[in-house]
């Protein structure tokens, strides 16, 4: 990467829904290696711009560009190749297969040879499918999932279901993670496990990753610099403590939660 090209560059990105301007000219940077977090009141345009970052939606205003490469208008799947992967706001898990195989299928989406020689588990295949075994195994144990490789995903716990699906996010070695609420519906403890967990797979993947959450104490912790978003325009961004002290955020969003 060119000196000074950030990873992720948003400019002016935004989209429109009929009347409705869900999210609008938003400019965003990250860095290499940077925990950044989004925030916003309910129905801002936060999970909408995880969107339009991945191809879920094309932007109707503005570009959106990977180290310098844009990707305006590029399936799904292939910005996932490129090197972004998410995880969702609610779970999305093959849930009628093992952990073990809901991460193995994200190394598919990425191995060069044919989905149905996989399949059918050719043996030509048989040293590759090994390693991805390997790999998947390796990630689980970091997401202490190691204990239950076999066990269909929907007769997990709540946080273990949450922790699979950012391991399979992972699987597809992004170089930009982004994570909608990883740790809605858990409970303290969980969550601040979930939270040294986030903080570890970024040093260990030299990730770079974009956080929604919705627990303040949670997003100031761990993330190094925040964005605000209200009614689909950005409306502040700066270090955790800015973002306590700026007046517009506070009346937008964060009332007495942070005074
Ligand atoms: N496909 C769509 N068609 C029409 N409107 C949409 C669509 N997707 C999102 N919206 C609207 O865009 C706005 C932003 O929604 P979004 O889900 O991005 O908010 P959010 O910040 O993620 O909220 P939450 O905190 O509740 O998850 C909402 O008004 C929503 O109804
Ligand atoms: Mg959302």
């Amino acid at each position: 990467m060119a000196a000074g090209t950030p990873l992720l560059k948003v400019e002016n990105a935004g989209i429109r829904f009929g009347g409705l301007k869900a999210v609008s000219g938003v400019n965003l940077e990250l860095r290499q290696g940077e925990l950044a977090g989004l925030i916003g009141p309910n129905g801002a345009g936060k999970t909408t711009f995880f969107n339009l970052l991945t191809g879920v939606y094309v932007p109707t205003e503005g570009s959106i560009s990977l180290v310098g490469e844009k990707l305006n208008g590029l399936a799904p799947y292939k910005i996932t190749k490129k090197g972004i992967s998410r995880t969702f706001q609610n779970i999305r898990l093959f849930s009628d297969m093992t952990v073990l195989d809901n991460v193995k299928v994200a190394y598919h989406s990425l191995a060069r040879h044919s989905i149905l020689s996989s399949i059918f588990r050719l043996p030509s295949h048989f040293k590759g499918e090994m390693e991805m075994e390997e790999k998947a195994i390796e990630f689980l144990k970091i997401f202490k999932l190691d204990h239950v490789l076999h066990e269909k995903a929907k007769n997990l716990p709540y946080g273990q279901q949450r922790r699979l699906e950012i391991a399979r996010a992972l699987a597809a070695k992004p170089k930009l993670l982004l994570l909608d609420e990883p740790a809605a519906g858990m409970n303290p403890q969980e969550t601040e496990d979930l939270m040294n967990l986030i903080a570890l797979i970024r040093e260990k993947f030299e990730l770079t990753i974009l956080l929604i959450e919705h627990d303040m104490n949670l997003v100031m912790g761990v993330c190094e610099r925040i964005y605000v978003l209200d009614h689909g325009q950005l409306i502040a961004e700066g270090t955790p403590e800015q973002i306590r002290n700026n007046p517009k955020v506070i009346e937008a969003y964060l009332g007495e939660e942070v005074s």
